[in-house]
């Protein structure tokens, strides 16, 4: 995508600028795509890989019951990476946009915390975060930062061992962020989706409930995905860029 939003090349941008410019309710939906230009690996693109593991093969309840060690092993590796990265304009450019429309819901498959640490406020982390453990005996919740953490770690409370507090294949949403994402989806107006291969349910069925309660769908990302054909814009490029070119054209118009 050009540097300049006034080229042909940039038509949806344009349009899209225009529409949000109008817009009372919006949904952003993002994935691993939004923070790969802060250097965190995507899971399905180049360096999703750990040791030889694809992300399906740990981030899962079975995994951890079997090499709870490898697990956490992988997660602290994870954890230490994320720490010595910062928010893109990709994430910046979100944080802006929330300010600039009245009911914005920035729903996030990442559990990495760089859209809060960028300035989103309205933010539902749908499959937890990194920075949180959770543990397997009392079910305590409780935030942790330390990195690395030490291995394996232990609740203080009674003993038992912590898992990260993220949503793994196989388990469910949480109920009550499962719902607000509902209702949020059904009033939306535009729907916008940036950085997700699109894949992982229930999050990949997200757009597609939009569209059917009448939003419109943008979508943001450097290759099409399973989304592509039933999105109203696509912009294809790095949310690193072209988010923040979108907010420059949102500026222009007004
Ligand atoms: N800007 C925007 N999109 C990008 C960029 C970028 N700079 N770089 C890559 N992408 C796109 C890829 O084209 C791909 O479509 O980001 C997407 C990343 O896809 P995945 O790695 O599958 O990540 P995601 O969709 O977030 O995965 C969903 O799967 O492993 C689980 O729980 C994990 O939340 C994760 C879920």
């Amino acid at each position: 995508m050009s540097d300049n939003p006034n080229t042909d090349k940039n038509r949806p941008l344009i349009g899209l600028a225009q529409t949000l410019g109008q817009v009372q309710r919006l949904v952003a939906l993002t994935g691993a795509g939004v923070s790969a230009e802060s250097g965190v690996p995507t899971f399905r693109g180049p360096g999703g890989l750990w040791r030889d593991f694809r992300a399906e093969d740990l981030a899962t309840p079975q995994a951890f019951a079997r090499d709870p060690r490898l697990v956490w092993e992988w997660y602290d590796w994870r954890r230490g990476l994320i720490a010595q990265v910062s928010p893109n304009p990709g994430h910046l450019a979100l944080a802006e946009l929330e300010g600039l429309i009245p009911e914005f819901l920035l729903i996030t498959q990442n559990v990495d915390g760089l859209h809060r640490r960028a300035g989103s406020l309205n933010v539902l982390e749908i499959h937890g975060s990194i920075w949180e453990v959770r543990c397997t005996g009392c079910g305590g919740l409780d935030e942790d930062r330390r990195t690395p953490l030490p291995l394996m770690p232990w609740c203080r409370n009674c003993g038992a061992l912590l898992r990260p507090n993220v949503v793994w294949f196989g388990e469910a949403l949480d109920p009550a962020r499962l719902q607000m994402a509902h209702e949020a989806l059904r009033l939306a107006q535009v729907m916008l989706v940036a950085g997700t291969s699109g894949v992982v349910q229930p999050a990949a069925s997200f757009a597609l409930w939009a569209k059917e309660y009448g939003a419109r769908l943008a979508e943001i990302n450097p290759d099409p995905t399973p989304l592509t054909p039933y999105c109203d814009w696509v912009l294809q490029g790095k949310s690193g860029e072209v988010l923040p070119l979108l907010l420059t054209a949102m500026r222009q118009n007004n």
